[in-house]
């Protein structure tokens, strides 16, 4: 059992965290995550506030532990769903990429909120505005990051900030999170590791690549959606590396947004000007690739679409090779853990 500030701060059992991952997050494994001990979080960027709202009341249904939502501030209804989040009183807000206007509401009604960020800077600015906790990402992640690993930016960011800090980046076993707690973590987040898990609403075919993936089968670039982030090597993310920029798939990803979305022409120019103006804001044509690669995600993820389909994956993939339970893994990761540190002790003469 390891109780560590992390613990204590979100009342959980373990300092094990699912990461937010778009399409992926779903109830059913949200709140496996919670009833094994862990910190289910539920990413709301693909949802309306409508749907946002539904999912919430059914995490609940399914688990009484403490849930958070994960939302990207600069995207569209980022400011509704936050607004759903905070009536509906989620104990966790977790968000990433802008600024967060709502810390003093959420801890109002008791909630906490964690700032997720890739940049120790900016963990340090996320502290200072009043984040409970910070997720620090490594470049070795599956999906959006910066420039540094985990293993450089953990020990930095924890000199810095006062708060909680939870790794993110490459963590999927039991010596990951002995070696984040060694470099000053609280705990981790895991996203890879816990797609690949029986809950796991990705489709059997992308399983597949990913455990027949090495440490080496994934690509890093901003070719997938606009913005750096890293996904499986495939045919499809090799040949969008040496593609151009994908005019019609963009334009129709936006269109396809738009109407997910439920707005007008108007409303959607609107806000990609908004986002533009927006701290850490993208440019228009991001957006458009945003909405191209949100097109292939789905593909991949609901469809096993391996001509068209993308998906977001970490290098962990590499080293993952089955497709357990979650509450196996939490288990696993947990008495791993603990059988590391104590090898790591005898190590020393
Ligand atoms: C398919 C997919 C979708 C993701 N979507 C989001 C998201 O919506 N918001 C977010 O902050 N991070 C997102 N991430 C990143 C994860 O939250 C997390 O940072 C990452 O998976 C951690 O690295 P790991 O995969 O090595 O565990 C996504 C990751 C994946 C695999």
């Amino acid at each position: 059992m390891f109780k560590t500030r992390m613990t204590e701060l979100f009342g959980i059992k373990h300092p094990i965290m699912l990461a937010g991952m778009n399409w992926i997050t779903e109830p059913k494994l949200v709140a496996a995550v919670c009833n094994a001990g862990g910190l289910g979080i539920f990413a709301t960027a693909a949802s309306t506030p409508e749907e946002t709202r539904k999912n919430i009341k059914q995490i609940r249904e399914l688990t009484d532990k403490p849930f958070g939502v994960n939302q990207i501030l600069i995207g569209p209804g980022a400011k509704e769903n936050i607004d759903v989040a905070i009536e509906e009183k989620v104990p966790v807000i977790n968000y990433s990429l802008g600024k967060p206007w709502f810390i003093e509401q959420v801890h109002g009604y008791g909630g906490k909120v964690l700032g997720t960020t890739a940049i120790a800077r900016h963990a340090v600015r996320a502290a200072e505005l009043g984040c409970d906790a910070i997720v620090i990402t490594g470049q070795e992640a599956a999906a959006h990051g910066a420039n540094a690993t985990s293993v450089v930016l953990i020990p930095i960011v924890s000199s810095q900030v006062n708060v909680p800090v939870i790794a993110a980046g490459g963590f999927y076993n039991g010596r990951g999170l002995a070696a984040a707690l060694a470099l000053g973590a609280d705990g981790i987040s895991m996203g890879s590791r816990f797609m690949l898990t029986k809950e796991s609403r990705v489709h059997d075919n992308f399983k597949r690549l990913c455990l027949q993936a090495t440490e080496q089968d994934t690509l890093y670039s901003d070719r997938f959606d606009g913005m750096p982030g890293r996904a499986l090597k495939t045919k499809v993310t090799e040949a969008m590396m040496k593609g151009g920029f994908p005019l019609i798939e963009a334009f129709k990803g936006a269109s396809e947004v738009k109407q997910l979305l439920g707005l007008s022409f108007g409303q959607f120019i609107g806000l990609s000007f908004q986002m533009m103006r927006a701290d850490e804001g993208s440019p228009l044509w991001v957006q458009a690739r945003q909405a191209a690669g949100a097109r292939r995600h789905m593909k991949a993820i609901y469809e096993g679409d391996e001509k068209e389909g993308i998906l977001f994956a970490g290098e962990c993939c590499g080293g993952i090779s089955d497709l357990p339970s979650v509450k196996e893994i939490i288990d696993r990761v947990v008495a791993e853990a603990e059988e590391a540190l104590e090898t790591t002790r005898k190590k020393l003469v």
